[in-house]
């Protein structure tokens, strides 16, 4: 049975906030946000906002009455979750219609547990021939005012039904992972901003994907000219060129050409997004099978997912027949380009509105996911 991606779409809130700017803002180099770290574009996300609005946002984009009646599982992966216990696979189940007789599970493993969630769809589906599962990836990347890791920062949501004979890539049962407790990135549960030591994650990421991909080349004995592309964990875009300039003399020259041009097109949505931690690999190879010209039917992509902490899974995907007519190229090309750009003053305003300290006139340790029960008739910890 062939299983895979059959439909894909991404979500990110109206509002943008413009590199250059902040870097005159904060007194860097603007070179050095779009060149040395790669972003251009930040997304901003305002205060009724958050990810299970943002994954409900993506995943009404493709659901259709036949999915609804398929879907058996909901899988919502995410770091930056409204509750420590409920999941928000549950909310997503009823703003979206679906059925109740449905599992509905939250993942979390960094930025890695989107690709859990889909290696588990993928298996769910090979045992339930003709069932279907939804898998949302959707974070909030925030790393706080004028910090290193501000330039980073951003967010929104990926939604993938998983299915047999998918209409977009088939998923190749050729994954290699690997785990191990490294402190690079965390977030206590009193904190709503990261901490992260950059220049150790970057190390930890480019040493975990050269390990896999050494891993990857002596199971399946598969060589680098194998690949019309990879789609990276892109927590920033030259991310996703330091890994692969490790092995880029590997390849042919055409091919190193190829590699690098597809690259830069696996690159151009994160570019205006920022990091979407759970979301960025999927956000990327979005991009990629939206933005190269030069992908055929039958060939294989390499995505390389990676969480903090640190796990990393590095697997194939094969596109399918006609996958170009199935792809949401424009409507995310469309959903990028209507943004409003925001100020530096406007930005960094929504940014301390979605903390929580801003809503210290909620009562009730249910503090956490206010916009949500506002949402869905709750304010001020009452019922309304
Ligand atoms: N023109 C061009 N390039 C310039 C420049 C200029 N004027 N000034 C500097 N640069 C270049 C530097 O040479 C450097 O390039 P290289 O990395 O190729 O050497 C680059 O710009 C960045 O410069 P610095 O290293 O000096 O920048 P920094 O100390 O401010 O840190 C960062 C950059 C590490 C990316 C930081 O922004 C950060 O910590 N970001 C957040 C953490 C992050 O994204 N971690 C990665 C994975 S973790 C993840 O995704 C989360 C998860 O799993 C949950």
């Amino acid at each position: 049975m062939t299983i895979g991606i059959d439909k894909i779409a991404f979500y990110t809130p109206n509002y943008v906030l413009d590199l250059i700017t902040l870097a005159k803002v904060r007194g860097d180099e603007p070179d050095k946000y779009t060149i040395g770290i790669g972003q251009d574009r930040q997304a901003i996300v305002p205060n009724f906002e958050d990810v299970v609005t943002m994954g409900a946002n993506a995943a009404i984009k493709i659901i259709t009455a036949d999915d609804r009646a398929k879907i058996d599982v909901v899988i919502f992966a995410t770091e930056s979750g409204i509750d420590n216990s409920k999941s928000s696979a549950i909310y997503v189940q009823r703003l979206l219609g679906l059925s109740e007789f449905v599992r509905t599970i939250e993942l979390k493993q960094a930025c890695y547990a989107g690709t859990y969630g889909l290696m588990q769809a993928r298996d769910y589906v090979a045992t339930h021939p003709g069932k279907r599962v939804l898998v949302i990836a959707s974070d909030i990347a925030r790393y706080g005012l004028s910090t290193a890791g501000e330039v980073t920062q951003g967010a929104g949501a990926i939604a993938m039904i998983i299915s047999e004979t998918p209409k977009i890539v088939s998923i190749n049962t050729d994954s290699v992972y690997m785990s191990r407790d490294v402190a690079d990135f965390w977030r206590p549960i009193d904190r709503q901003e990261a901490l992260v030591d950059g220049h150790l994650s970057t190390d930890i990421y480019k040493e975990m994907f050269m390990t896999l991909w050494q891993r990857y080349q002596s199971q399946t004995k598969h060589q680098l000219n194998d690949f019309a592309g990879f789609a990276f964990h892109l927590p920033y875009t030259k991310m996703g060129k330091k890994a692969l300039d490790q092995i880029m003399h590997e390849a042919t020259q055409q091919h190193q050409e190829r590699l690098t041009c597809n690259l830069q097109a696996s690159q151009k949505f994160s570019r205006e997004v920022g990091n979407l931690y759970t979301g960025s690999v999927y956000l990327s190879l979005l991009s990629l099978l939206s933005n190269a010209t030069d992908l055929k039917s039958g060939e294989k992509l390499a995505v390389f997912s990676y969480g903090s902490g640190a796990e990393a899974e590095l697997y194939s995907v094969t596109l399918q027949k006609n996958f170009k007519n199935y792809v949401p190229a424009e409507m995310t090309q469309q959903l990028l380009s209507k943004r409003q750009v925001m100020s530096v003053d406007q930005y960094e305003a929504m940014f301390k509105a979605q903390l929580y300290d801003s809503h210290i006139d909620v009562k009730s340790d249910a503090i956490v996911g206010t916009k949500l029960f506002q949402f869905l008739g709750w304010q001020n910890g009452e019922r309304v």
